[in-house]
């Protein structure tokens, strides 16, 4: 692996007891920009626990963070955010009701808040002009930023709580299962969105049970099994099938292979789905490698 830069971020040796469950054990990963990082493992393999601890929702029993090389501690996710460490959960934290300008400056109407004290007031103008165009840069035309979140597709709504995350300065976006409720086409929006968030430099923590998913935009995979690291692997030193082999490790040998055995049937049942997403999101980082991805380093467009 070519990792010559030193990581955004680094976890070392963290564990993390809840009463007697060990939920982490002695699990260290390293973050670099410009890297998707999927983070792997069954249920209940501690990955939430982990990425918790990153975005200080949890304090580590034991073991450290360090951001830019330095020890940091976090005391909630405020602090993490603050850092630059950004997650989107699974379940978003949207309000479906709110406009899509809302909700993109949900927690940071200060932002677009204009005059003072009984006269301030959020300046919408400015509020759906900022999001319109956020948008427009990640490919979702927006034609009217007051519009509900509600009638956005789920893709589009996972891609409005990342763009929001970038937009607000996230240099370590940490995304849990984007794409498990989705379907392949509105996978494909957020896989592609996340390959642009890695060729503007972010370090990308993508979670994800689809070996499929990780395989498209992953350039680097931890598996954890049981609270345990199974290690780190480049793309060029693993196959899908050692992944998925990897994630099921501990389970039946027979439950394996059916699973590997359903795992070659689906494949091949979407082998073209599969091979064009994957194509598709490698075309679109070529292209905003080669042709440089329109961003200045900060990640905001000149
Ligand atoms: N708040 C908690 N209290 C007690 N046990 C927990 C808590 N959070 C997670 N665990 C346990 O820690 C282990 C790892 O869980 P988790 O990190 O959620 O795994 P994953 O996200 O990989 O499915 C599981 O055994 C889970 O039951
Ligand atoms: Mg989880």
């Amino acid at each position: 692996m070519m990792r010559s830069r030193p990581p955004l971020v680094e976890v070392e040796n963290l564990s993390k007891r809840f009463g007697t469950v060990v939920a982490l054990s002695g699990v260290s990963m390293r973050v670099f920009p410009g890297e998707v990082h999927c983070l792997l493992g069954d249920n209940g393999a501690g990955k939430s626990t982990l990425i918790k601890i990153l975005s200080g929702v949890h304090r580590p029993s034991a073991g450290r963070i360090l951001l830019d090389g330095q020890e940091v501690v976090f005391h909630s996710p405020r602090d993490a955010l603050d850092r630059g460490i950004a997650t989107v959960y699974q379940d978003l934290a949207m309000i479906p009701l709110m406009s899509i300008a809302r909700n993109f400056f949900m927690g940071r109407e200060h932002v677009v808040t204009r005059g003072r004290g009984l006269l301030a007031r959020l300046d919408m103008r400015r509020a759906n002009a900022i999001a319109r165009e956020e948008l427009a840069r990640i490919g979702i035309d927006v034609r009217d930023p007051a519009q509900a979140v509600g009638t956005l597709s789920g893709g589009e709504r996972q891609c409005v709580a990342i763009a929001r995350a970038v937009y607000f300065g996230a240099r370590v976006l940490i995304l849990d299962e984007p794409t498990s409720a989705l379907g392949v086409k509105q996978a494909s929006v957020v896989l592609r969105y996340i390959a642009q968030a890695r060729a503007r430099n972010l370090g990308v923590i993508f979670i994800t049970h689809n070996v499929h998913h990780a395989w498209a935009v992953g350039n680097v995979f931890t598996v954890l099994n049981r609270g345990r690291t199974l290690g780190t692997f480049g793309k060029d030193e693993i196959t899908r099938e050692q992944l998925l082999t990897m994630m099921a490790g501990g389970r039946e040998l027979e439950e394996l292979s059916a699973e590997l055995e359903e795992f070659a049937r689906a494949d091949a049942a979407r082998a073209i789905d599969v091979a064009a997403e994957e194509k598709e999101v490698a075309a679109t980082l070529r292209r905003e490698v080669a042709f440089g991805s329109g961003f200045s380093d900060d990640g905001r467009r000149p």
